[in-house]
């Protein structure tokens, strides 16, 4: 297993670099990320390469049984390169170039920067292709900046719409260009849409799609050529959660594994469910394990920076990741920085470079992970429900919500931790995963709804699929024009429902919701609300006290063989997410947790190879105690667990049925 640190020798006096690998040893890392803004230490000037001081640095390393991952450096382009080739530096919408000095500042559609990065990628590929501990490779850094509005992207974003649509009758269709009289007559007419209030949503969705698509074209270029002299050497990326800014699918196509940079660790403790769900849509983007590239190790900020993690936490944010599927760990950075704008990212050594308490939490959780190794070998996390996770939905909602709270990864979450606090894994899926092999299907705002996925998902519902989504899903089309249809579209029969009107829910004003067994109880409404007139579902929530008393929040309705749930409003309450999440739970015949879990105690399970693996994580500051089954080995302790079981403050036990 892979434990390590993100590891900059080039910001180091030599001498210290044989300590840096000592005391690395010594905590049992075994692995450091390379070189990912190093560009120009490595290529001084153009066609003028110096990897001598990288050689040193893998050999230093080498000698201490460390292995490395090395970057192509293309996120910090050289000074030079912005010299000789100032249409290298991205375009910003006032039409001025970013001013070379910063990070992610290239343009991905000059042909100058894609032969310069391939130039470099081959450079360093050649080099250090028989370099003993070289394990695998990241592509540049953390893709997804800068968009550019030159007249180079501006062209081909016109070819990749040429390519899309065939004719431009076809694009003028497609974009809805009758609208106040944008009809383009050629496609050299056709403008870069800057994100804002007055620009067509259909033209800003396909310049999404575009700028997804030139990030993964440029990854691509570096891929073939790594993977020529690497053929069997791990290619990844370290990707950022949540960020949404690029199809994550598309990007994680070429790679062998997904990596991502978590750093939970900000204001007040709290459970950070949202960090469980990212790392379960970094598992989802290639359904399997993935590695965590940056890990939170200290306090981090650019100009101030946040919350020290306390005793315990470092230790406990790498254990949520673990029991998520992250097979391999790095932690940013190694020794805090003296200059540049990173001074306050901390890193497991501070300043200076004493091995201290950040280092010792990182060092007896790597001794950990070690001995947990062949237990987890083979094991993964196996969900019986899948969300649906869709950037074009994201991407639609950006650009109109429709009502102003309208947060897809807000919406998103309110169902995810449901099921994170009843002790259930989930998957995250994309919108052409095959469904059939889930007991169920969470699709949360799923606000682009292509005839096609309608379809795949009446047809899961036919055949015995449960599904519940709710408000805004369905409401547009794959070039994000309005269906001209009754909500929910496609979805109504099985749903069992017709939303004729729906509005939103201005400022703090809420409207009283009345549940019905399995959903009984008093509840909120906020932010919006469908009008709901049931065509067959059952009301498990209806309003009371407003304009349709007694209209329908919440439905449920069988459909061939499976079942439709439907959420049409906001709800305040988490109770409410729970009670449906049970009943849910019941009708698809997913099991429940193995475990009773008390508030602010998580539940992961990895199984895999005849093994069974369950992680239990205290997010609290309290000690927690947990009732557990019988038969369970405590990993940590390697002896028999008792029917019960205390967890420390921010405490984690492994165990082993
Ligand atoms: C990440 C990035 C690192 C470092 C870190 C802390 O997003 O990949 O290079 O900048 O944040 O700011
Ligand atoms: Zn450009």
């Amino acid at each position: 297993m892979y434990v390590g640190v993100d590891y900059y020798p080039e910001h180091w006096p030599r001498e210290r670099w044989e300590t840096d690998a000592r005391l690395m040893q010594e905590a049992g890392l075994n692995v450091v990320r390379l070189a990912e803004f190093a560009w120009v230490m490595m290529e001084p000037e153009e066609g003028r390469f110096t990897f001598d001081w990288l050689d040193d640095a893998l050999a230093v390393l080498h000698a201490r049984g460390v292995s490395a991952i090395l970057c192509t450096p293309t996120a910090v382009m050289p000074a030079w390169c912005a010299r000789k080739y100032p249409e290298t530096l991205a375009m910003q919408t006032n039409g001025q170039r970013i001013v070379w000095g910063v990070r992610k500042n290239n343009c991905f559609t000059s042909g100058a920067y894609r032969l310069l990065s391939e130039r470099i990628t081959r450079a360093m590929a050649e080099h250090f292709q028989h370099a003993p501990n070289v394990i695998g490779w990241q592509t540049d850094n953390e893709f997804g900046h800068p968009v550019c509005y030159c007249d180079t992207c501006r062209a081909e974003f016109q070819d990749w719409l040429r390519a899309r649509y065939g004719t431009l009758e076809e694009l003028n269709r497609a974009w809805g260009l009758h609208f106040w009289g944008h009809y383009v007559g050629t496609w050299g007419e056709i403008p870069l849409p800057v994100a804002n209030e007055s620009a067509n949503p259909s033209a800003l969705l396909d310049w999404q799609r575009f700028y997804s698509w030139l990030n993964v074209r440029f990854q691509r270029d570096q891929v073939r050529i790594l993977r020529e002299y690497f053929p069997d050497t791990f290619i990844t990326h370290n990707f950022m959660g949540f960020f949404s800014d690029l199809n994550y699918y598309d990007l994680a196509e070429d790679l062998d594994h997904v990596s991502w940079d978590n750093y939970p660790v900000w204001g007040a403790p709290r459970v950070m469910s949202d960090a469980a769900a990212m790392g379960d849509l970094m598992r989802g983007l290639k359904g399997k394990n993935y590695w965590i590239m940056e890990e939170t190790a200290g306090p981090g900020g650019w100009g101030s920076f946040g919350r020290n993690p306390w005793p315990g936490e470092i230790r406990l944010v790498a254990y949520q990741q673990l029991a998520h599927g992250a097979d391999g760990q790095i932690w940013f950075r190694w020794r805090t920085c003296t200059a540049g704008r990173e001074q306050y990212w901390h890193g497991l050594l501070g300043h200076d470079g004493k091995p201290l308490r950040r280092y010792q939490e990182a060092a007896r959780t790597a001794g950990e992970y070690h001995a947990l190794a062949p237990h987890l070998e083979g094991t993964t996390v196996r969900a019986e429900v899948a969300f649906i996770y869709d950037y074009e939905s994201i991407w639609a909602l950006r650009f109109q919500p429709g009502f102003a709270e309208n947060n897809y990864h807000a919406a998103l979450q309110r169902y995810y931790d449901a099921f994170f606090r009843a002790g259930i894994n989930v998957d995250f899926v994309p919108p052409t995963a095959d469904f059939s092999t889930y007991k169920a299907i969470i699709a949360p705002d799923l606000h682009i709804l292509p005839d096609a996925l309608a379809e795949r998902l009446r047809a899961y519902v036919e055949h015995g699929g449960v599904l519940l989504t709710d408000c805004r899903t369905g409401v547009k089309d794959e070039t994000n024009l309005c269906h001209a249809r009754t909500l929910p579209g496609l979805l109504a029969e099985v749903l069992g429902i017709a939303i004729e009107e729906y509005e939103s829910i201005a400022g703090d004003v809420g409207f009283t919701l009345h549940g019905r067994a399995p959903l009984a109880g008093q509840f909120t409404a906020v932010h919006y609300a469908d009008w709901i007139t049931p065509r067959g579902a059952e009301t498990l929530a209806a309003f009371k006290e407003w304009h349709l008393p007694d209209a329908p929040a919440a439905t449920r309705h069988h459909f061939g063989t499976g079942v439709g749930y439907y959420v049409g409003t906001v709800v305040k309450e988490p109770a409410f997410y729970d009670a449906l999440i049970a009943d849910l739970r019941i009708t698809a015949r997913v099991a429940p947790a193995e475990i009773a879990l008390p508030d602010g105690v998580e539940l992961s399970v990895r199984k895999g190879d005849g093994k069974e693996i369950l992680f239990l994580l205290n997010h609290t500051q309290q000690e927690q105690t947990v009732s557990l089954p019988a038969g369970l080995t405590n990993l940590l302790t390697g002896q028999p667990a008792n029917r019960s079981i205390t967890l420390e403050r921010f405490g984690v036990a492994v165990l082993r049925k």
